[in-house]
């Protein structure tokens, strides 16, 4: 078929053949198949969907446009994290030591942070020397002798998405089910992984509104895993506030590692020990979630998650001194309060607009050129349910350039919702879907 003949049956709600889909996608790599093409297909898709059938083939096929990475000269179940993106969300930074220091060996490729949320490679990057540029035979060898890896995308896997993702990404097809759930998928199963555990985020933060969207959503990855012989589980968490009290990227290395040590905020505390839960499980470290959490407290108490982390930041090129001694991090020059002009209970943070703030300081991108700085950021001294006075601080942020210090406090004052009553508590991990 022609790539006209191709788009006007998925116009016409036609189900589309794999080999065609195939065959489009492969040309669409090749540049045969042109941008103006592509954009067409994917808001037919848009509009009417994939079967499972034509999900399977598009992502088998986004999958294969590139280098498919076979561990399984490393010993154990490979079981990595991947989460729907969000604000102040540092698991990975404690998730993937805590799993390695109980035996689940970690391929992680991780991606950076664009607009309001952050990525976990500039995270990282804010350890003094850590390199995420690390080659696939080291990344193979790191995760066989250290138990974990964190690198970022490579050219040479699932090439196909990185073009298709910058394509959707103006073109107004990004937030549609089956194309995120191929294209998130594609690079997980592409890293070498036997299983994968979802955090799949609900809230105003995050890109599923709803948990109705959240859970189809976290339905088709986990199908597209079975149909690729890889056990998923997916926990829905809620995204209507910022993760623990830090958005920044060195600041939030501070919180990883005092989660490590246990002493960090109770929300992300709970939503990475449960997360490291379900990936104990998936790689036969432990029977059930109960024995999981134990083996979970004990390396947390006997210090070998932290010495964990503390090996991965040395194999990766960092400076372990620096976040043994965390004084030693990148520190912003200085620090301003940002008060609340009412006073009253928080009942809402908006997460996107703390991110767009946390942006304007100098913390993420705004294009993908911009330089990022590692020292500036948030500790939000108020979350949901706290009560303020007007006067008291509602976060603390760490400066650099205070050039765009007047819109940074005016988002982050808006960002906060006030109200006359403690809104009631909801649980941090709505469901959980296997
Ligand atoms: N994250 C991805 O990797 N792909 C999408 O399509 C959306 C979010």
């Amino acid at each position: 078929m022609r790539p006209y003949e191709v788009i006007k049956a998925k116009r016409d709600g036609l189900e589309l053949e794999p080999a065609v889909i195939r065959s489009f996608l492969d040309s669409y790599v090749k540049g045969d198949v042109t941008d103006y093409q592509m954009s067409a297909m994917t808001m037919a898709i848009f509009f009417r969907g994939l079967s499972a059938r034509e999900l399977g083939a598009w992502t088998r096929a986004m999958l294969e446009s590139g280098e498919v990475l076979d561990l399984s000269d490393s010993p154990g179940v490979k079981v990595d994290k991947h989460s729907t993106g969000g604000v102040g969300d540092k698991v990975s930074l404690s998730l993937a030591p805590l799993a390695a220091a109980c035996g689940v060996p970690v391929p992680m490729i991780s991606g950076r942070g664009l607009g309001h949320t952050g990525g976990t490679l500039d995270k990282l990057e804010a350890i003094p020397g850590f390199r995420v540029d690390l080659q696939i035979p080291d990344y193979r060898r790191l995760v066989r002798e250290v138990g974990a890896c964190l690198i970022g995308q490579t050219a040479t896997l699932a090439p196909a998405d990185k073009k298709l993702y910058a394509l959707r990404d103006v073109t107004a097809t990004v937030d549609c089910i089956p194309l995120i759930a191929s294209s998130i998928m594609s690079k997980k199963l592409a890293e070498g992984i036997d299983a994968l555990v979802l955090d799949v985020k609900v809230g105003s933060g995050a890109f599923m509104k709803t948990l109705d969207d959240a859970r189809t959503l976290a339905r088709t990855m986990i199908g597209i895993g079975g149909e690729m012989g890889k056990q998923v589980v997916a926990l829905l968490t809620d995204m209507d506030q910022p993760l623990g009290r830090t958005v920044g990227n060195a600041l939030e290395v501070k919180e990883a590692v005092e989660m490590l040590r246990g002493q960090a905020p109770a929300d992300y505390t709970e939503l990475t020990l449960a997360l490291t839960a379900e990936m104990l499980v998936l790689g036969k470290q432990a029977r059930t979630i109960d024995e999981a959490r134990t083996r979970l407290g004990e390396v947390i108490r006997n210090g070998a998650a932290e010495r964990k982390f503390h090996e991965i930041v040395r194999a990766q090129g960092g400076d372990p001194a620096a976040i043994a001694d965390l004084s030693r991090l990148p520190r912003a020059a200085k620090t301003v309060a940002i008060t609340s002009e009412r006073g009253g209970f928080v009942t809402g943070i908006d997460s996107e607009a703390i991110g767009l703030a946390a942006m304007a300081l100098g913390a993420g991108r705004e294009k993908t050129s911009d330089v990022i700085d590692p020292a500036v950021g948030f500790v939000l001294e108020r979350k949901l349910g706290d009560r303020v006075a007007a006067g008291e601080a509602l976060v603390t942020a760490h400066v650099n350039d205070e050039r765009r210090l007047d819109e940074v406090k005016q988002r982050v004052r808006s960002a906060y919702r006030l109200g006359a009553d403690a809104p009631a508590r909801r649980s941090l991990v709505l469901e959980r879907l296997s």
